[in-house]
């Protein structure tokens, strides 16, 4: 049985170390989570396996790490300062914020008729009522008043004012200086870095189009209403690709990637039939995207929501920086003589002219990834015994640990000794962590280690080092399934070759 909620999924994070909220002991701080030693391993790796995919299994593709904090130019002339934003709106009783969307659509269904009625609209398509909200906010502010719309926090009907953008960037200072100019921002999304080396890349491995760039890094949203867990965090990580590629081969190369990143998220366990692709409409778009496929996953307790969008975003970054650039007087004016511009294009394949790519982003959240990959693993089973138990049956390359060696009893020298030697023989092979467990209660070994999905056991027991019943086990050791619970008996010097089959 799937995960039946968010609040398993939540639980089963803290109580075995994969998830913390942050700052946690100074009372939390909302939308930052940490992730413990088990998150941080499933984190890296989801990370190497989109890596792997996308950066080593292909020939058209660079990676790059590029800064957090990004000029503030850069953020102006991609069009986030004025248009990244999200609608907020203010409860006059209580000071209480909210973002606009998020408060109508937690209210009862007939609240939000009502609002839709008020403004024109048909409470079936929640987004146009939305885009009709924001676009008329005195109109609006009487729809919620009139409508009874309830603030969540108090349950009582609001006296709300008229929603305004919010913009969701970090400010920061840089450098000790006490002027207003010197601010950066912390970047929103990791792709500007990637635009703003295109060039370095292009000139430093000499690539033609098609090939992409890959990155895999934090960005930062200041989230009005940061909620659900992992979902919806300000703090958070993307796994992104721009693949830059000819105008006019952009469609194709969208379908390309759309199918691609499918097939990738079936091979992390996370199937197909649990994802719908949402062609945004045109009224959603986000202001660089000529079209959107936004791959939407049936998260628990959630429903279906984003867990990573796929956007065609045209020439808008390139064509919008290099612009921008000769407005600034960095490079000659592209309208005047776009031959001239060493920055931001490349040479057409067939003409060999300059011209500013199409560019299709395929951008996943890491944390997003954490939280499907969890709830596809997360699995009840009630055994021969009538017992019921917990069992994380995440595909081996992603379990945090692979192999747990067990001795039989914490305090037998000559056990646990051999135990280390095993464990220390394992490591060896790169298979990721192998954990030496000597907690002593190879029940509760069993236990935990079907809790956070380690695929294999190992465990060093008196009949290993010739002191049990069964002579003719000495040198082997029990290797436990964590799936199928198949306990076989496996000789040590075949061990380390037995394991990497099983892994690989
Ligand atoms: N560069 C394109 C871009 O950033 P996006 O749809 O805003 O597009 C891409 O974000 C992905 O990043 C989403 O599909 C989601 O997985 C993740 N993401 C966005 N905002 C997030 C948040 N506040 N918390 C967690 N993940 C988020």
């Amino acid at each position: 049985m799937p995960a039946t909620s968010m609040e398993e999924l939540v639980s089963l994070c803290k109580r075995r170390g994969f998830i913390f909220q942050g700052s946690e002991i100074y009372g939390g701080l909302q939308g930052f989570y940490d992730y413990g030693p088990l998150g941080v391993e499933l984190k890296n790796n989801i990370k190497a396996a989109w890596w792997r995919s996308n950066v080593y299994e292909r020939d058209d593709m660079e990676g790059l790490d590029a800064s957090i904090i990004m000029h503030r130019q850069v953020l102006r002339h991609s069009g986030h300062e004025a248009t990244f934003s999200d609608p907020m709106i203010d409860n006059r009783k209580n000071n209480k914020r909210y973002r606009l969307d998020h408060l109508v659509k937690d209210q009862k269904a007939d609240v939000i008729s009502k609002v839709a009625e008020a403004i024109g609209q048909s409470a079936e398509n929640f987004p146009a009522v939305v885009a009709a909200l924001n676009a008329n906010p005195a109109q609006a502010s009487q729809a919620l008043k009139e409508a009874g719309v309830r603030d969540p926090f108090s349950g009582e009907v609001g006296d709300w004012t008229e929603p305004k953008p919010f913009n969701m960037m970090f400010k920061t200072t840089i450098g000790p200086v006490a002027d207003d100019e010197s601010y950066g921002y912390l970047r929103p999304e990791t792709a500007q870095g990637i635009f703003t080396n295109f060039k370095n890349v292009v000139d430093s491995t000499s690539r033609r189009l098609p090939f992409g760039i890959a990155q895999i890094g934090k960005a930062f949203r200041n989230e009005i209403t940061p909620r659900n867990f992992i979902f919806r965090v300000r703090e958070l990580e993307q796994m992104e690709i721009e693949f830059f590629c000819t105008p006019g081969t952009d469609e194709e190369w969208h379908e390309h990637w759309l199918e691609k990143r499918l097939s990738w998220w079936e091979a992390q366990g996370v199937p197909r039939s649990k994802i719908e692709i949402l062609d945004v409409p045109k009224e959603d778009l986000a202001h660089y995207s000529k079209r959107t496929y936004d791959l939407m996953y049936d998260y628990p307790t959630l429903g279906h929501e984003e867990i990573e969008g796929i956007a065609n975003r045209s020439d808008y970054d390139l064509g919008s920086h290099t612009k921008n650039q000769s407005e600034l007087g960095l490079v000659a004016s592209v309208e005047e003589n776009l031959d001239s511009i060493a920055k931001l294009t490349i040479p057409h394949p067939e003409t060999n002219k300059p011209v500013v790519p199409f560019v299709i982003e395929p951008s996943a959240g890491v944390d997003r990834a954490m939280l499907a990959v969890l709830s596809e693993a997360f699995t009840k089973e009630t055994l021969e015994n009538g017992n019921e138990r917990i069992v994380l049956k995440l595909k081996p390359h992603l379990a945090p640990i692979k192999v747990a060696v067990i001795p039989l009893a914490r305090n037998k020298a000559e056990l646990v000794d051999l135990a280390r030697s095993i464990k220390s023989d394992l490591q060896k092979l790169g298979l990721g962590r192998i954990l030496l467990e000597d907690s002593g209660n190879i029940g509760k070994a069993y236990r935990r280690h079907d809790e956070v999905g380690t695929p294999y056991c190992v465990t060093v027991d008196f009949d290993t080092v010739g002191k049990g019943e069964d002579a003719s086990l000495t040198d082997t050791v029990t290797v436990r399934d964590r799936d199928t619970l198949a306990q076989e008996r496996v000789k040590i010097s075949e061990l380390t070759a037995y394991l990497q089959a099983k892994l690989k």
